[in-house]
């Protein structure tokens, strides 16, 4: 009886430490398929800002020891909430990003081990896609083909590989603005204040020359499906242009005036002589 005991709780024991050795197996083998998981996702995402080696670009260096006790908690909230008011994007879905959490742990484990050296392996660069050969629009300075190779570098992340729109606007559309070419640089030269969109010429702090900013604007109009008419039947006059107080600005700004009022006419009652 005793004995029968005995053998039962041997074998109990022997069968537990099997599983967590298999399960330590498996996750050794795991973390090396999690880090490479998290290089693909890392050079398709985030190495357009962060630099290839995370050594800093349009974004923070990364490649860096994190002064957090939790590092890892401290990354992954960053990536899935962005940092608004920065171009630090929120990737996780939850926040209508486009990485799954099981993502964002991969891409977190791949960055913190620059920390601590990094594994040998070298991050693999984004996979080159086969490219047609595009015809300069008339009128517009840049080369499209040029255009097409550094977006497929700095923006395909954001505005999708055709322009169909990701984090950032679609692209492939017909431009409200009469002359498209002029609004497309100044948009990608300045950015867009407040939003992920990032300035992007050398004199707003960004990588890119002027003239690879034009090469960028003939390219995003031979996104649009008649690039050559819209800049052809450009006229100089009447650019359309949203005013500062249209829609949410000026209901608040109306808001603020309408209290504003309100509180001097009750100060002009309080010290007038009665
Ligand atoms: C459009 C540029 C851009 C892209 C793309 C981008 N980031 Fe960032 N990221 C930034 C900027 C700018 C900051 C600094 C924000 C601040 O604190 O003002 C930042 C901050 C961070 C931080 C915090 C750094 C710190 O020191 O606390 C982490 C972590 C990070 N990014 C990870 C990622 C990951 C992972 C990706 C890809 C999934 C990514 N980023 C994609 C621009 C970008
Ligand atoms: C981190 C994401 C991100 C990256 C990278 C990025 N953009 Fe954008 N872009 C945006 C967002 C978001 C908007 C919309 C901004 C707004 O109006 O609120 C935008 C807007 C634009 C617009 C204006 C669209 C319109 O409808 O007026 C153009 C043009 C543009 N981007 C071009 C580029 C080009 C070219 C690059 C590469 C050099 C680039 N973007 C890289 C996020 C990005």
């Amino acid at each position: 009886m005793r004995n029968s005991r005995f053998v039962t709780t041997l074998v109990v024991a022997l069968a537990l430490a099997f599983v967590v050795r298999l399960s330590a197996w498996a996750q050794e083998g795991g973390d090396a398929e999690k880090y490479r998981q998290g290089a693909q996702i890392y050079a398709e995402n985030c190495a357009v800002c962060h630099g290839e080696n995370g050594e800093g670009r349009v974004g923070a260096t990364l490649a860096k020891d994190w002064p957090s006790i939790r590092p890892d908690l401290a990354a992954r909230a960053t990536i899935a909430n962005g940092v608004p008011g920065s171009p630090m994007p929120a990737w996780s879905q939850a926040n209508g990003g486009p990485l799954t959490d099981e993502e964002i742990d991969a891409v977190v484990y791949f960055l913190l081990n620059w920390q601590t050296g990094g594994f040998p392996e070298i991050t693999p660069r984004p996979t080159a896609t086969a490219m047609t050969v595009l015809s300069p629009v008339p009128g517009v300075e840049g080369d499209p083909n040029r255009g097409a190779v550094l977006f497929d570098y700095n923006c395909k992340v954001c505005h999708g590989a055709g322009g169909e729109g990701r984090i950032g606007e679609p692209l492939n559309k017909t431009w409200a603005s009469v002359r498209p070419d002029l609004a497309i640089k100044t948009t990608i030269a300045e950015g867009v204040e407040g939003s992920p969109m990032p300035a992007w010429s050398q004199a707003n702090g960004g990588p890119l020359t002027e003239q690879e900013i034009n090469d960028l604007v003939a390219f995003v109009l031979t996104l649009s499906e008649s690039p050559v008419e819209q800049v052809a039947t450009a006229a100089p006059e009447t650019s359309v242009q949203a005013s500062p107080l249209s829609g949410w600005w000026g209901v608040a700004l109306a808001i603020v005036l309408f209290f504003l009022i309100v509180l001097l006419s009750q100060l002009l009652q309080r010290n007038s002589p009665r």
